[in-house]
């Protein structure tokens, strides 16, 4: 009988401070030690204004918006960065309170290139949603600020633009503490100051994973995605061309919020719909290939263990997953000695691209050059992991333009269309078939637990032994999170793995993933299988994603996909008969000669500067 465990690191405090009495506004409140004022005024449903604090980030007290009145206190008080204490006493709407919130606000607009109707931000900006919140509708100090810092184009998936910039520091800490990897900061001392990276360079010169955080956590539009909505409707427009557009699991959790939809509503029927409406020849599901990359990555697994544990091989284990293009460039730069654990499988974006301008369209009869293969993905360094050379088949790109959640989004309403309004449709054969499976890949810890219904079965002949087939131990949203499967009653050919307590751990955010990989090249790290996630909660939280980003909205987004994956009639990849249908009529067999030649890659090292 297999057993399985995760060490759910519970600690119970049995020292809990006791609580602390305020007042606010004259109502009196009860809360932990510790709390600060803005938690306890959003706990209470009470409004602060705010622009640097962000729940995902380390509290700077920097912009000052949020400031209050503490009676006895001779300067007001950064709510988000004070905490409270017994008996004090709190104004949030005082005249004082007032008239400095707005005077900072009109500060921040003074040094700003406003340019709002032409902003990529427009509508989805905070800084001016502050200004319709204060009513500003004329500006003490009228001298229009002109763009005069140099936008900065180079990065291959997102633009900064300075001139807009309020010095909140979000992107620095984004950076810094969800993703570890340090590449902007604050740069010059007083009114010199700007946000860049190292000595000013250009973004492209320095080390960056494209991961797009920094941009989702941006308050104002001096960070946005490139877009490549044009080249889209181009190749829409041009009769010669077959537009294909696959959409990846997590989009479908999350689009329906830029249409008024609370967060976690699925909207993948009327996705499907909008996107037939607007033109596209076939609407596919990134699901497909996900497939496929389990069935490619559990046999890829399996074949490690085999080389490992049979064949006495060092360096095959733990195996790390592949289909987080920001990881796979964080694991480029900063742990190139491990790419060899790294799994060979192209991400689902890629195998997709792959099948699609080889196989199906020798089926449709269509010549590969005229299909256009577009991807609707929650995340932005996939606009990366499309360009890279390496991801090519029979010299032909596997994905030609990749569209963002924001940007499919905006697509869609420039088509006319109101989500709300559109039936409910479903995704196109073959290659829009897939399982439940495939649908957990967009949060974390989704891939393993996909791969575990996978490969479990494979070793023993049984159903993984969860109820449902849910795999909860692997689920979560902390930042690192272990558990193990021990194998009992293990088939002849894995008879090497009777017994043997699988370890798996998963990782989400390139913060913790480093502390991982750390651990790992110092030998201090015992598993079999890692999975990790770029973005914090898996591609659910990708840079790409609607905003504002909360932690609220990636667990509501996190229970939709759990939810379509139970629903889901098949919830396994291996039984996806359009994938079985591929190996029996293509590819033959997980990791064949083909199936290694389209679906498999292998990433290079690369410097730090
Ligand atoms: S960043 Fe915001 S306030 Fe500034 S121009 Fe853009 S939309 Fe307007
Ligand atoms: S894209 Fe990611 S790695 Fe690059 S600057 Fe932004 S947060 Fe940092
Ligand atoms: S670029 Fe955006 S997030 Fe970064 S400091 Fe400027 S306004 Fe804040
Ligand atoms: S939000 Fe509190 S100081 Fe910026």
């Amino acid at each position: 009988m297999a057993e399985m465990s995760a060490n759910a690191n519970v600690q119970i405090d049995a020292s809990a401070p006791a609580p602390i009495h305020v007042r606010i506004n004259g109502v009196t409140y009860t809360a932990q030690e510790g709390t600060t004022i803005l938690e306890l005024c959003r706990r209470e449903g009470i409004h602060i204004p705010t622009l640097c604090n962000h729940p995902d980030l380390t509290t700077k007290g920097i912009c000052r918006i949020c400031v209050v009145e503490v009676v006895g206190s001779r300067t007001l008080q950064a709510a988000c960065a004070t905490p409270i204490s017994e008996g004090m006493e709190i104004l949030t709407t005082s005249e004082k309170v007032r008239k400095s919130r707005r005077t900072i606000l009109e500060l921040l607009l003074a040094n700003h290139y406003t340019d709002c109707t032409v902003c990529p931000k427009n509508l989805n900006c905070e800084l001016q949603d502050l200004a319709n919140e204060f009513g500003l509708t004329d500006l003490r100090w009228k001298e229009r600020r002109e763009r005069t810092v140099p936008q900065d184009f180079s990065s291959p998936v997102f633009v900064r633009d300075n001139n807009k910039c309020i010095l909140c520091q979000r992107c620095v800490r984004a950076c810094d503490d969800l993703q570890g990897v340090y590449a902007v900061a604050n740069l010059f001392k007083g009114d010199r100051t700007i946000v860049g990276s190292a000595f000013n360079r250009p973004i492209a010169d320095i080390v960056c994973i494209n991961c797009g955080q920094c941009v989702a956590h941006c308050p104002t539009g001096a960070l946005y995605e490139k877009r490549s909505v044009d080249d889209v409707w181009r190749a829409i427009d041009d009769p010669e061309r077959v537009v294909v557009i696959q959409t990846a699991p997590a989009i479908r959790a999350a689009l329906g919020e830029a249409f008024g939809y609370p967060p976690g509503t699925r909207v993948t029927g009327r996705m499907v719909a909008a996107l037939k409406a607007m033109g596209f020849d076939h609407v596919f599901d990134t699901q497909f290939a996900a497939d496929l990359t389990i069935l490619e990555e559990a046999h890829e697994l399996l074949d490690r263990l085999k080389r490992t544990l049979v064949g006495g091989e060092k360096g095959l284990l733990p195996m790390t997953t592949s289909c987080s293009p920001g990881w796979i460039k964080y694991q480029e730069h900063f742990f190139p000695e491990l790419l060899p654990n790294v799994s060979t499988c192209k991400s689902p974006q890629q195998m997709f691209g792959a099948v699609l301008k080889t196989h199906w369209a020798k089926s449709m009869g269509i010549s590969a050059q005229r299909v256009v293969s577009v991807s609707a993905m929650p995340c932005t360094a996939k606009k990366f992991e499309a360009m890279r050379p390496e991801m090519s088949s029979h010299g032909l790109a596997d994905v030609d333009h990749v569209l963002t959640t924001r940007e499919l989004a905006g697509m869609i309403k420039q088509a006319g269309i109101d989500l709300k309004e559109m039936p409910e449709a479903s995704f196109d054969d073959p290659l829009g078939r897939s399982t439940g499976a495939a649908t957990i890949f967009g949060v974390t810890g989704g891939v393993m637990e996909a791969a575990l219904r996978t490969a479990y079965e494979v070793i023993t002949g049984r159903e993984v032994p969860f109820e449902h087939l849910d795999i909860v131990p692997v689920r979560g949203m902390e930042g690192v999170r272990r558990a193990s499967v021990r194998i009992e009653q293990a088939r002849s050919p894995w008879a090497f793995l009777e017994g043997v307590e699988l370890k798996l751990l998963i990782t989400h955010g390139t913060a913790n993933a480093r502390q991982v990989m750390t651990s790992l090249r110092e030998g201090t790290l015992d598993a079999h299988f890692i999975e990790i996630m770029t973005c914090p909660g898996g591609c659910l939280g990708g840079g790409g994603q609607p905003l504002p980003v909360t932690p609220e909205k990636r667990i509501a987004r996190a229970a939709a996909l759990y939810a379509e994956d139970a629903a889901h009639a098949q919830r396994k990849s291996h039984d996806n008969p359009a994938a079985q249908a591929l190996y029996r009529d293509f590819l033959g067999e997980p990791n064949s000669h083909l199936a290694h030649e389209l679906l498999h890659t292998r990433y290079v090292a690369r410097g730090r500067y």
